[in-house]
């Protein structure tokens, strides 16, 4: 198999017509397959779901003293904070322990800075001519969708194997506007990078024009490793704290993909000066959120090194999904020069960039098979790929089977769209 760019047309003619061939077969097949979003499979959720069993006696609703049955406890239960604190490295102090989504906390957090600004806010964000936001691109579509929708101007900040262009970032901050930052810094969404310590440096110590600036720090696959050992990775709370940033840091984390997505637990670790003050906003909407369920983690769960343990059990399902994807396209579509892709060992994606200019026509194709994928441009803000390259491809929720199929047809898409341009 040859570079399609060695090819005489003839030859792409040929190509054009054998893939071609395939593609009507593949459709024939009336498949249905959906590789969109990043949900855990069925097998990981009956993994987790003795998790409702872990109220035996009265007794195991009460923790340090606290019925968690009833109200109070606004910032979450003692021992759940102690929980996340050992998972994420910081202190229990520094950590909010919230609903049942992380993003729900993340999205809290830039409401309040536009209806009452943040600690060092000399103003409700609300009242600022312009706001700028900085999205390290390929990134998460949520998140640039709560930015966007307060009517941020969205930033692109290219994403490089260390983490976001640094250079980018340091420049861009000197503007006053540019008042925070999406990041993902360990496997990110969707390209499964983890941030180097320089890029870790660099953002913490970074001295942005805004007295109020926000260092979003999504750390969403913090212990989220589907191959190979635990990656340790630095506290960015006592990080910032060093360079006198203390009160940047705003870090997320859920168990959406440790027990049950929209039935976890979310929190938000961030300086004690910030929790005082948010707490005080949000006693306002909220008595408490469901501590019941915070406990329930908390026997579940017990502590770092027993949650590590269960997800050694998650990577022994999603280790082979993975492999399934990149071992595809590392046989049917890296001879042909046609995309690149990273081999992520953690996380829940794969980020692949197609020839620039197919990445709507692939997956209008898959389409046409019967294969659900992310849309085109989901990954950069406003939902628009410059490159039109990008795809992203969540393997975690089809059986190892129907990822196969589905992974066939993405290589097939990629192959007819390719030639497709080529011949144009
Ligand atoms: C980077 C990232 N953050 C947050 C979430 C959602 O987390 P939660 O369920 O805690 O709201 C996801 C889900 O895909 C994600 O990829």
């Amino acid at each position: 198999m040859s570079a399609y760019s060695e090819r005489s047309r003839q030859e792409l003619l040929t190509e054009q017509e054998t893939i071609r061939r395939e593609f009507e077969d593949l459709k024939s097949r009336g498949l249905s397959l959906n590789m969109a979003r990043g949900k855990p499979g069925k097998a990981q959720l009956d993994l987790v779901s003795d998790i409702f069993n872990v109220f035996q006696k009265a007794e195991d609703f009460v923790s340090d003293g606290i019925d968690c049955r009833n109200y109070g406890e606004l910032s979450g239960l003692p021992a759940a904070k102690r929980l996340f604190a050992d998972i994420l490295g910081c202190r229990p102090e520094q950590v909010f322990v919230g609903g049942n989504a992380s993003l729900q906390l993340m999205y809290d957090t830039i409401a309040k800075a536009y209806t009452h600004g943040l600690l060092h806010s000399p103003r409700p964000w609300c009242k600022e001519e312009t706001i700028k936001w900085l999205c390290p691109a390929p990134g998460y579509d949520r998140h640039f969708k709560v930015t966007e929708t307060f009517g941020c101007e969205l930033i692109t900040i290219p994403m490089t194997d260390e983490g976001p262009d640094m250079d980018a970032v340091e420049k861009a901050i000197a503007d006053p506007a540019v008042k925070g930052m999406w990041n993902v810094p360990k496997y990110s969404n969707p390209d499964g990078v983890i941030y180097s310590e320089e890029t870790v440096r660099r953002l913490a110590s970074m001295k942005p024009a805004a007295p109020d600036f926000v260092l979003m720090w999504d750390n969403a696959y913090c212990i989220h490793e589907f191959e190979g050992d635990f990656v340790e990775f630095p506290d960015i709370l006592s990080e910032c704290a060093k360079y006198g940033n203390a009160d940047m840091p705003y870090e997320f984390a859920s168990t959406s993909k440790i027990t049950l997505p929209g039935a976890g637990v979310g929190c938000m670790a961030t300086s004690e000066a910030n929790l005082d003050y948010l707490s005080k906003l949000i006693g306002v909407q909220i008595i408490s959120y469901d501590k019941v369920n915070q406990q329930r983690h908390v026997l579940y769960l017990h502590n770092k090194a027993d949650t590590l343990a269960l997800m050694r059990r998650h990577a022994a399902v999603l280790g082979p999904k993975f492999r399934a994807v990149t071992d595809a396209l590392d046989r049917e579509i890296a001879p042909l020069g046609i995309a690149q892709w990273r081999h992520p060992k953690g996380g829940y994606f794969v980020s692949l960039n197609a020839m620039p200019g197919t990445a709507k026509r692939t997956l209008e194709l898959c389409r046409e098979a019967g294969v659900t994928m992310t849309g085109a441009g989901a990954t950069f803000p406003y939902g628009k790929d410059p490159q039109d390259s990008n795809i992203r491809i969540a393997p975690s929720l089809p059986p190892v089977e129907e990822l196969e199929q589905a992974i066939a047809v993405l290589c097939t898409c990629l192959k007819l769209s390719a030639l497709e341009k080529l011949l144009a």
